[in-house]
């Protein structure tokens, strides 16, 4: 067996992902003696043996993607705290004959704000979350650290109360039909859910109630522009999507495998962005 250590991202299906793109451009810059990021394909059926066969194999690092995160939370047997609060696992690293489950999506949202967007819109004002699933999860996660009030709504209430449940008094949980109340208030809104993917619509937030100095931001990336930063990019407000918090999850699994922490670049953006 070859001694080059291996890296990829698994998920069902995983042919969407960008990530070999971002892996392997900062494994070419940093000239890393491993083999290149693979994307592999994994039922969720499967998952034990599938990952199984890859530590055999020697794999050094996974990434998670959906709809695997909650199982590989199972299958690590080592837990970071952030992984304990979010319950979902979106990096496995396979070291001294153990499985270590983190989540570095927690401090990928983080790095992906501008300094300036933290001070005026996150810390100590409301920050409204839509969507309650493992995304939202890291996100009210980050936001919690970033000493943002944070609340969430969601389609199915339940959740959001489980949400509110497992990290404590906070978060805040609005209930979908009186977001209308309540969204004139938030200085920081961000869509979690896949309403916008493949140019869908998200009509959750009426935009002409939102406050002018609000930001808003997608965690979608592709579209660039999603219908519901779109409203907002109307409405003269900050706005970003997802590309970045990608970028920042990916370069924090990458330092936890190969001890570097790679930068993002504008030659990197630009690649990605002619995908
Ligand atoms: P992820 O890990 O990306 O967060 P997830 O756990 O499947 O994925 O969560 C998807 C989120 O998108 C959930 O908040 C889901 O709402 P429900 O909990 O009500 O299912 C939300 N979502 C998906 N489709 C939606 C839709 N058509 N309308 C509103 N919310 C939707």
């Amino acid at each position: 067996m070859s001694k080059l250590t291996k890296t990829g991202v698994i998920g069902f299906p995983v042919d969407h992902s960008v990530s070999p793109t971002i892996h392997n451009y900062w494994i070419d810059e940093h000239k890393i003696k491993t083999k290149r990021y693979e994307k592999i394909n994994v039922d969720p059926k499967l998952f034990k043996d599938e990952v199984l066969r890859l530590k055999e194999s020697g794999i050094l690092g996974l990434n998670i993607t959906v709809p695997l995160k909650e199982l590989a939370f199972s299958f690590a047997e080592e837990r970071t705290e952030v992984v304990k609060r979010t319950g979902a696992v979106n990096t496995l690293t396979f070291k001294n004959g153990k499985v270590y489950g983190d989540n570095t999506d927690v401090v990928g949202f983080q790095r992906s704000l501008e300094q300036e967007t933290v001070e005026k819109n996150i810390a100590n004002q409301k920050c409204l979350v839509l969507g309650a699933g493992g995304a939202a999860r890291a996100v009210v996660c980050a936001l919690n650290n970033l000493k943002g009030e944070v609340y969430v709504c969601n389609r199915t209430f339940e959740k959001a109360l489980k949400i509110q449940q497992d990290f404590g008094i906070k978060p805040e949980v609005i209930e979908q039909k009186n977001l209308v109340t309540v969204v004139g208030e938030m200085g920081f809104i961000v869509n979690t859910t896949s309403l916008g993917l493949a140019n869908t619509e998200n009509t959750m937030v009426d935009f002409s109630q939102v406050d002018p100095q609000a930001f808003v931001y997608d965690l979608i990336y592709s579209p660039k522009l999603t219908k519901f930063l779109s409203a907002a990019k109307e409405r003269n407000l900050g706005y970003q999507n997802g590309i970045k918090m990608l970028i920042e999850q990916a370069a924090e699994s990458f330092k936890i495998w190969h001890d570097i922490l790679p930068k993002n670049s504008a030659e990197l953006m630009n690649i990605l962005e002619d995908l």
